[in-house]
This record gives C-alpha cells, structure tokens and sequence, in this order.
C-alpha cells in the first residue's frame, strides 16, 4: 500500500517545509488537490505552485484535478512536473482523448469517479490507465465522512482490473483514516489519499506507521 498525503490538510503557509517533512518521514507520494471554484466550490492551488514546490521535493506528485475541461491545463501541469495526472470522468466530455494526451505529454494517468458514478464509465478507457480514483467522499473539502459503500465499489473494480490481467492502481481518496484502511486495502486499494486523519497527527513518521500497521492487518 502507498500512503498519498493529502496536502489540502497541511500548512498552505510552509509547503515546502512541509514536503521536506514528508519525505524525511519516509511518504513517497504527494496528492495535491487543485481546485477550481466551479467543479467544486473551494479554489486551491494552480501550475506555476505545483511547479515551485517540485523544485523543492523528490515526492511523487499525485495531482487530482477537480477541475471542469481538465484538457485546458494538461500541458501546464506537464511543465509543473505532475508525475500523475488524475482528471475526474464527470468533467470530461472527451475523456479517451485525455487520456492519451497525458500519457502523450510523459506523464501517467488516472481517471477519478464521483461516488454516484458507475465504475462502468471507465469500461472503455480501463487499460490505458496507470490509476483508477474512486472518491469515497463527494470532492470538495477534507474532513468528511467516510460512504461506505466505497468498500463495495472497491472490491467490483478490483475484479475487473484482474479479469482483464491489468496492474491499473485503485485509489481510495476522502475520509480514509487506520480505522477503515484494513478493509480498503483487503477490497483491492492500492494507494490511500489521506488529509485530515494524517496532517493533524504528527509526527508524520508515526502517522504513516499507523496507516501501514492497518494495512497490513487486511483481511480479505
Ligand atoms: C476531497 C479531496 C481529498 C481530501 C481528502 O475533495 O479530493 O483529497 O483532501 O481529505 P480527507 O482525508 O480529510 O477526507
Ligand atoms: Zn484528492
């Protein structure tokens, strides 16, 4: 399991130090989530702040854009130094081109889901890519309580990923905190987006400590 620390949670006023901190606690990923006030309602950060901080961090970035017509700012986030661009189904209307063109710009590729939205809208787009992000929250702010029924929509795009012989990551984003970690990573849960349940309890070390103890208690 990789643990994607959520940055929307941690201090705004200290990124850089706060992505130093990250990778002296031993994380590997980075999940930045970019806003833009109308697929969702908050505003948070854009390119040219994804690509200061890169200068400043070896971290994957894992960058989720909760964004409307994501295909406007792929190649801005190319320039930032996005390792994985995550764009949402709902918010494109030619999701296959999109997903060429990230892989096409270098970068690799996820496709995220609202939690009404059928996991069949990634029927025809499944095998072209490096991640599937199924919100277990409804986007838009951290802190939220967990839907359950994630747990179920998990274990469903697991089987089809490995009916297929694919190695597409499933990532689990909103809400995810050591309690319910165990039966996420049991269900087929690749990579954990967590925010609020790891930034508010430093030292991060100890936290990502907490979160792999859970993970590796999955039962199946
Ligand atoms: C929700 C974001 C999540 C969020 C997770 O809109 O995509 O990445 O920050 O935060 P927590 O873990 O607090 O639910
Ligand atoms: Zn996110």
């Amino acid at each position: 399991m990789i643990l994607s620390p959520s940055l929307l949670s941690s201090n705004f006023g200290a990124l850089a130090t706060e992505l130093h901190d990250l990778e002296r606690a031993g994380l590997s990923w980075a999940h930045w989530d970019i806003m833009d006030g109308l697929f969702v309602p908050n505003i948070t950060f854009g390119p040219p702040v994804v690509k200061s901080l890169r200068k400043e961090s070896g971290l994957f970035f894992d960058v989720h854009l909760m964004i409307v017509q994501p295909e406007r700012y792929i190649e801005a986030f190319a320039d930032a130094g996005a390792d994985m661009l995550v764009v949402h189904a709902e918010a494109c209307t030619h999701l296959e081109r999109t997903v060429a063109e990230i892989r096409r710009l270098g970068m690799q590729c996820g496709v995220a889901l609202n939690p009404h939205t059928p996991l069949d809208c990634l029927e025809y787009v499944l095998d072209e890519l490096d991640m599937a992000l199924i919100m277990s929250v409804n986007p838009g702010f951290g802190g939220q309580a967990f839907l359950p029924f994630s747990v179920r929509k998990t274990r469903e795009l697991k089987e089809k990923i490995v009916s297929r012989g694919l190695r597409t990551l499933i990532q689990i984003d909103g809400g995810v905190t050591p309690e319910n970690a165990g039966e996420l990573v049991a269900a087929g849960a690749d990579v954990l987006v967590s925010g609020s349940a790891f930034f508010k309890f430093p030292p991060y070390a100890e936290r990502l400590r907490a979160f792999m103890t859970a993970a590796a208690g999955a039962k199946a």
